[in-house]
């Protein structure tokens, strides 16, 4: 569980009032209602189509699920900060000093109107984000292009405009899901007590090698 204390912001939308929550708790995130919106359309099918898989992700120490709500408390944005999976690259580079944005996602009548941005804004309220490499992976076939009538191009560009604000810059590495594609992006943001030789070994490890 969570020791981290909740942070609470508003922002008007012209859908209404939408309200930001950072470490949800899962009773807490138990209390709203999921939109229907996160599920499977034509062409395109949510990360999480249930609330469980977000109640699940904020038992996991470290981890922040944030919410957006309408004003009748729907979840209608979610995003997860997260250590990476045993055996993944990323979580190599110890002590735990690697988190990922595991998910960002904002249903479909809610888009463009800064939710993504609230959200983030509330993932990264975290009281570890200085002693982390947060980073986050765009493979391109886990967007909805269909949904926001984006190339894929343009949407690397919109991740790009939604990412770079908070400090995140485009780092090239050799993995080999990221290298899949050529519009993929893999995105990171060094925390400013993070060393010298911590960052050094972040090098290393995007092209998969040991010093
Ligand atoms: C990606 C996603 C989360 C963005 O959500 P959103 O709430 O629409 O994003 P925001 O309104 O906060 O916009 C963020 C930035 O993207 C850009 N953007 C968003 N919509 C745009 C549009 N229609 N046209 C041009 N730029 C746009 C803007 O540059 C904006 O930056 P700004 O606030 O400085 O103008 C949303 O499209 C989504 O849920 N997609 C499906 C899941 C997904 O792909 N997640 C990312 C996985 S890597």
């Amino acid at each position: 569980m969570n020791q981290a204390v909740s942070q609470d912001s508003r922002r008007t939308t012209p859908n209404g009032t939408t309200r930001f929550r950072s470490f949800c708790a899962p009773d807490e995130i138990r209390r709203y209602t999921f939109s229907p919106q996160f599920g499977a359309h034509a062409t395109y099918r949510s990360l999480y189509t249930k609330r469980e898989s977000l109640e699940k992700n904020a038992e996991k120490p470290d981890t922040n699920v944030s919410l957006a709500l309408s004003e009748d408390d729907l979840i209608i944005g979610f995003g997860v900060l997260a250590y990476p999976g045993h055996g993944e690259r990323w979580a190599e580079l110890q002590p735990q000093v690697m988190m990922e944005v595991k998910a960002i996602e904002v249903c479909r009548s809610w888009r463009s109107l800064g939710i993504a941005k609230g959200i983030l804004e509330m993932l990264l309220c975290h009281p570890l984000r200085e002693d982390k490499i947060i980073y986050m992976v765009g493979y391109s076939w886990t967007w909805d292009l269909d949904g926001t009538k984006k190339t894929a191009q343009q949407y690397r560009g919109m991740l790009i405009r939604l990412f770079e604000p908070f400090g995140f810059l485009e780092y090239q590495t050799n993995e080999p899901n990221i290298c899949l594609k050529p519009e993929n992006l893999f995105m990171g943001r060094v925390g400013s007590r993070i060393t010298p030789e911590t960052e050094k070994g972040f090098k290393w490890l995007r092209f998969g090698m040991t010093p």
